[in-house]
């Protein structure tokens, strides 16, 4: 596993780097931020609770504080209290097109480039739900929100040739053959098409982190599995369920006992993609990379070109139809 003390840091006094991630209160987010502000960025938290964001900004600087004392290596070496980022809050809830829009304009007035944006936020395997945009939950949450994000901070992150890191799933992978996204899988029982809904909003990620890398070559656009990160609230929605969630909280457990990794060793991925010197965009741009950090292949669907261009083609018509002009 990598560890995150070999990746560079930063001296935010003499060089300003920006990270934006969604969802960074909570799970896998939470330890990417923590990593980021360890190694001197300054990080925007963007999430649609500002009390679990506050909560959390403060659960950050203690753990940091924390950390930079047992492991205060001298000057140059691991993290260091001089050298440690900032914290900051941005309203943004992926439910809502208009929030996304006001999110990034808000990001745009206060930053003149970004570093690292990473796409973290996401909501797996819930009920069938229209946003009021008009979108299926989850494709909406996983994909279109964060489409719209990244490509209204895009002049931002080429400023600086920056990174744009999205987190896919394995999951995306039960998506075998290439489906629209118009289709919105609403079929009985939900416990099994709730999954080939997951699967078509991470394979939409996947496919648009490559149309990324084709269309802006001066940014390095990454994918991602974290790995399987059995204690976050990912699975809150079955482990809830009324009698049947015990049994399923068994299930995860016995699943992460045997294949999973701690909710730290899940950030590891994001982490390696937004700091690792070593990648770059002539020779890794569009590339999939899982657990740990580990560069992998994303499925066949999702490595399609053609196919590709047709999910970002109905993504720009159907956020143009919406007033959102791409
Ligand atoms: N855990 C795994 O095994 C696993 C495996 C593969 C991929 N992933 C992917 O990794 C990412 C992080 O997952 P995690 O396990 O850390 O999940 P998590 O603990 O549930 O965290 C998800 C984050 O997304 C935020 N979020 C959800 N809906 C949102 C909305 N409408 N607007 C703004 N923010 C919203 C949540 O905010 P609230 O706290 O306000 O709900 C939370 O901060 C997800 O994209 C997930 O699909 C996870």
């Amino acid at each position: 596993m990598l560890d995150p003390r070999i990746l560079p840091y930063y001296n935010p006094a003499v060089n300003r780097k920006i990270a934006v991630v969604t969802g960074g209160n909570t799970g896998i987010g939470w330890y990417t931020v923590l990593h980021l502000y360890l190694h001197g960025f300054v990080v925007y938290i963007c999430g649609r609770n500002s009390h679990k964001i506050s909560k959390a900004i403060q659960e950050i600087l203690a753990e940091a504080k924390k950390r930079c004392h047992e492991d205060d290596n001298g000057p140059g070496l691991g993290p260091s209290i001089q050298r440690l980022g900032s914290l900051h809050y941005i309203h943004l809830d992926l439910t809502d097109l208009k929030c996304v829009e006001r999110a990034s304009l808000k990001i745009l007035k206060l930053e003149d480039h970004i570093d690292v944006l990473i796409n973290n936020a996401g909501i797996m395997a819930v009920p069938l739900e229209m946003t009021k945009d008009g979108f299926e939950v989850q494709l909406q949450t996983n994909y279109i929100s964060h489409f719209l994000f990244t490509m209204r901070l895009l002049p931002l992150l080429r400023h600086c040739h920056g990174r744009v890191i999205s987190l896919s799933s394995i999951g995306h992978h039960l998506e075998f053959m290439y489906w629209k996204l118009s289709k919105t899988w609403d079929y009985k029982p939900n416990m099994l098409f709730t999954w080939f809904r997951y699967a078509v909003s991470k394979t939409a990620l996947i496919q648009c982190t490559k149309m990324l890398a084709i269309k802006y070559p001066d940014v390095l656009c990454l994918s991602v599995h974290p790995g399987l990160v059995m204690n976050t609230n990912l699975f809150s929605y079955w482990t809830r369920l009324p009698i049947v969630g015990i049994f399923f909280w068994l299930l995860f457990q016995v699943v992460g006992f045997f294949f999973g990794v701690s909710n730290e060793q899940g950030s590891l991925a994001s982490l390696k993609c937004a700091l690792d010197p070593n990648l770059s965009v002539e020779k890794d741009n569009g590339k999939y990379f899982t657990t740990g950090g580990k560069e992998s292949k994303s499925s066949y669907v999702s490595n399609n070109v053609d196919e590709a261009a047709s999910t970002w083609i109905w993504t720009v018509h159907q956020l143009r139809d919406r007033g959102f002009e791409i």
